[in-house]
This record gives C-alpha cells, structure tokens and sequence, in this order.
C-alpha cells in the first residue's frame, strides 16, 4: 500500500525480494538505491501486523540500518532482505511517505 492509501498488487515470483517486486511492479515509495545490498535503507516498509510474525528474523545489519530510518515502527523492515515465498502470498507492505 503506498503512503497515500493506494493499495498496488502485484505479481510477486517466489525468491524475489519485496524490493525487488516493488520494482518491478512500478510501486512508488521503494527506491532500493543499493541494490539490495542491506546499506541504503530506501527500501524500508512497515509490514502488516498480521504478517510480522512470519517473516525471517531482522539480521544484525538489518537493525542497524533500520535505526536511520526517518519514521521507524515496531514493524518496519527492510523490503530488500525479505524474500517471496508461498507462505507470504497475500502479504501486506504499507509504505512510507518519505521514499516517495
Ligand atoms: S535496497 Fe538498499 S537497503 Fe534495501
């Protein structure tokens, strides 16, 4: 969902990063500047709630770029770090009104 409420869907291969998705489905508020190298931070989204828990667990790495965030939540995550699989389909990402 982007910052504004508009709620974007999109084919999402298993494998693929959330950021990577994002891209490829033209969704505005995911820049992924490094690539999905885990050092930019531009790829940050807040995972719905009903989903958080069925992500992989935030790298060392992952924490430490969250922390410059501009407007970080207890559910922020970095898109680029979370890979598509099967039991994600469905997934939510609300997306934050800076990275437009
Ligand atoms: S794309 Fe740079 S941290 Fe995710």
């Amino acid at each position: 969902m982007e910052h504004d409420g508009t709620i974007r869907r999109v084919e999402a291969a298993v494998g693929r990063s959330l950021m990577q998705i994002a891209l490829d489905g033209s969704v505005q508020g995911i820049l992924g500047d490094c690539g999905g190298s885990c050092s930019c931070a531009t790829c940050h989204g807040y995972i719905d709630a009903a989903w958080s828990d069925r992500l992989p667990p935030v790298s060392e790495t992952e924490a430490f770029m969250l922390e410059g965030v501009p407007q970080p939540r207890e559910t922020s995550r970095l898109c680029c770090q979370i890979r598509m699989t099967a039991e994600l389909d469905g997934l939510t990402v609300h997306l934050p009104e800076e990275q437009v």
